[in-house]
């Protein structure tokens, strides 16, 4: 693989927004992993499917990487982001990311796209720890589940804080417990906790390590 900077972290510590800041700033391409869990997670809730079914959702991984050729199912367009982002997807997406088999063919893709993109900024869960074990800048952002959780209820104005905080929580502990890569600081990534920080004063720490 180029240059990879991996960011991982639990849900709305603000990866996104540094990590789209920092793929301008440094010419990288940009890739969110978390989006293929949901159009997964969006699939099987259409379908019908049980998403604690581990073979079928499995078989429904295989279906949607055959039909979208391979690697374009992790940056497909077909996907509007405020349907991923809506409640059921929030509930069902852990289910779908614990499954072993589902974890081992995202990261396959994801490998796979990064041999086609040199340099490149990838968050997620376990894009230091398990996908790019290598990767020359390992960032893993936090923040309270407090501070997370009023974030996002600032940024999509769809539900109460009181909810948005139950998901958080809820999300933190199917991220951090699950067997297949749970989610946890690589040894050698850089952590930050924005608790206190505004994104640019994120950015700007983000930015001195690349530049290093
Ligand atoms: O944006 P937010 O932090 O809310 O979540 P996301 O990055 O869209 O990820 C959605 C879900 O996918 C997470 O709650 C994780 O359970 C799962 N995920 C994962 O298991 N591994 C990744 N590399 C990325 C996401």
């Amino acid at each position: 693989f180029g240059t990879v900077v991996a960011v991982d972290g639990p849900a709305a510590a603000g990866k996104t927004t540094t990590c789209l800041a920092l793929a301008k700033t440094f010419g990288l391409r940009y890739l969110e992993s978390g989006r293929t869990y949901r159009i997964i997670a969006f699939e099987a809730l259409q379908r019908e499917i049980p998403v604690d079914n581990a073979p079928e959702i499995t078989g429904l991984c295989d279906e949607l990487i055959e039909q979208s050729r391979s690697t374009s199912l992790l940056t497909s367009e077909r996907y509007a982001s405020a349907e991923l982002r809506k409640k059921p997807v929030n509930v069902a997406v852990s289910a779908v990311a614990r499954i072993a088999d589902v974890r081992q063919r995202v990261t396959s893709l994801i490998r796979l796209w990064a041999t086609t993109h040199e340099h490149c900024v990838v968050e997620g869960r376990d894009i230091g720890t398990a996908i790019f074990p290598r990767a020359a800048v390992k960032f893993y952002l936090t923040a309270t589940p407090e501070v997370r959780a009023m974030r996002r209820v600032r940024q999509e104005r769809a539900e109460s804080y009181e909810n948005v905080l139950e998901d958080v929580i809820r999300r933190d502990d199917a991220d951090m417990s699950r067997k297949a890569s749970p989610l946890v600081p690589a040894a050698d990534a850089i952590t930050i906790d924005t608790s206190e920080l505004t994104v640019e004063q994120v950015l700007h720490r983000m930015s001195s390590t690349c530049r290093s």
